[in-house]
């Protein structure tokens, strides 16, 4: 069989089984067993597919119908046009943080300063600033010890240097003193009920890096209330959402003292990231 109709059977078994980018899956699932990129395998489709190939490719398939994210089966997901190594001990990183990127690069106006991401998981956040801002500093953290390794092995093979990463729950790492002009957060912001939890991807990803109480709220007030303490004067505060909690992140933001407090939409016009200004007291 060539590649090209092992593709078609492929995407069709993808489909069946409910994937919403069956053929996109397929395709990448099929790069990764051959070691290839698309363009590679758009050229050469009509080549025959080895046994050990169409082998490899079953079991991964396998596993894709079964729901697992294409991302846990290759290992890796692009973000912010870097390559990110991923595991099933934290979230992968989606597309509509990179609006939590491009705000945090838009507040970025000094040449040089300090950013912290909380809740860094792959580092996705970290590294994607890092990478856009190399005079910049940037510390990531986490409350779990396995993201932290993996966030410093995807600063490593990405070879970005400006980023550090540590485990720390929120803030608790950091000395009293120690200030940030950027911080910012994906924290968790599902609720413990969330219908999203039964699906697609999510259902793979730990309940550490997704589940939050009071509603979703929990962890986004605490990092209002408590960023505070680690902003530099006219520093500001980023945190991304869910895409029905832009009011309450306003609210709280604008409650807790911060000034010039606002929303950007994500791709899909959904409010996602909520900033606001410590005016430094
Ligand atoms: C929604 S994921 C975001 C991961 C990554 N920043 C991204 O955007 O792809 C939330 C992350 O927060 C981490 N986390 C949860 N509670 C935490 C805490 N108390 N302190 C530090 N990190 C925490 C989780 O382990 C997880 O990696």
């Amino acid at each position: 069989m060539c590649l090209d109709a092992l593709l078609v059977a492929a995407a069709a078994r993808l489909t069946a089984a409910g994937s919403p980018s069956a053929r996109l899956d397929a395709e990448v699932l099929l790069c990764h067993v051959l070691g290839v990129d698309r363009t590679w395998l758009y050229t050469w489709g009509d080549r025959a597919a080895e046994p050990a190939v169409i082998e490899r490719f079953e079991t991964l398939l396998a596993r894709r119908e079964a729901g697992e994210p294409v991302a846990y089966l290759t290992g890796e997901r692009e973000f912010w046009g870097l390559r990110l190594a991923t595991e099933p001990s934290t979230l992968i990183p989606r597309p509509d943080t990179e609006t939590l990127v491009a705000a945090a690069l838009e507040q970025a106006t000094a040449a040089t300063g300090r950013l912290l991401d909380l809740g860094t998981g792959t580092g996705a956040i970290a590294l994607a600033f890092a990478s856009e801002r190399p005079e910049w500093t940037v510390l990531g953290v986490d409350l779990r010890p396995e993201a932290v390794a993996l966030a410093r092995r995807n600063a490593a093979r990405l070879g970005i240097t400006n980023a550090a990463f540590c485990q720390s729950d929120w803030f608790s790492v950091l000395a009293t003193a120690e200030r940030f002009a950027l911080i910012v957060s994906n924290p968790p912001y599902l609720a413990d009920d969330d219908p999203h939890l039964a699906r697609g991807d999510v259902r793979f990803e730990p309940v550490t890096a997704l589940v939050a109480g009071d509603d979703g709220l929990a962890d986004l007030n605490y990092l209002v209330r408590t960023a505070r303490g680690h902003l530099a004067a006219s520093g500001w505060l980023l945190l991304e959402h869910g895409a029905e909690q832009g009011a309450a992140v306003r609210q709280a933001l604008a409650e807790a003292g911060y000034q010039e407090v606002a929303s950007r939409r994500d791709l899909a016009g959904h409010e996602r990231v909520t900033l606001g200004a410590w005016p430094g007291r």
